[in-house]
């Protein structure tokens, strides 16, 4: 018998100031990302921006629909519009900040589920980790070194 111990390790900043540049550029494409989203039912509105490898930034909203399972987060909408402009070519960091119209939601909101089992396919494909930077409506900002560690243990490819 083994006992085995998984730990998350991940970086809290006070404010965005205190970013690299890249990073702070980044999370406020993710801002001005929110205006792309369609949020009527749940008034969350989620922005997100990808940097990729090449250095191109692609953003991306969630986009709700009446058919409520029919929604699409940001994360897979940025992710689609990267592949879509980029084909081929990696995200190396992902900004992510959300803006909830109904009751302020000042904890960075980390991604659903779904969401992690999408971004770390990608990590898996391109063999390249995702640097995840999260805001939300506070000033305090978490910035994750891969999606991995969001979900340990995850299934892939390599089981089919
Ligand atoms: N949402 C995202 O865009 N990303 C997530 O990781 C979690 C949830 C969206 C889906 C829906 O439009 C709204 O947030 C509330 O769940």
């Amino acid at each position: 018998m083994k006992n085995q111990t998984i730990s998350l390790n991940y970086t809290i900043y006070d404010s965005a100031d205190e970013l690299t540049d890249d990073l702070r550029k980044l999370l406020t494409e993710a801002k001005l990302a929110l205006s792309k989203a369609y949020a009527p039912y749940s008034g969350f509105q989620v922005g997100a921006a990808a940097q990729l490898v090449n250095g191109a930034i692609v953003s991306g909203a969630n986009c709700e629909n009446a058919s409520y399972p029919l929604c699409i987060c940001a994360e897979p909408a940025t992710l689609a519009a990267a592949a879509s402009a980029h084909p081929g070519v990696a995200v190396k960091t992902l900004a992510i900040t959300v803006q909830n119209l109904t009751r302020p939601v000042a904890d960075p909101a980390p991604p659903c589920g779904a969401c992690r089992q999408m971004l770390v396919e990608h990590e898996d494909r391109f063999q390249q980790p995702i640097q995840l930077v999260l805001q939300g409506q506070s000033d305090q900002v978490y910035v994750f070194e891969r999606i991995s560690d969001l979900l340990p243990l995850h299934f892939s490819g390599t089981f089919l």
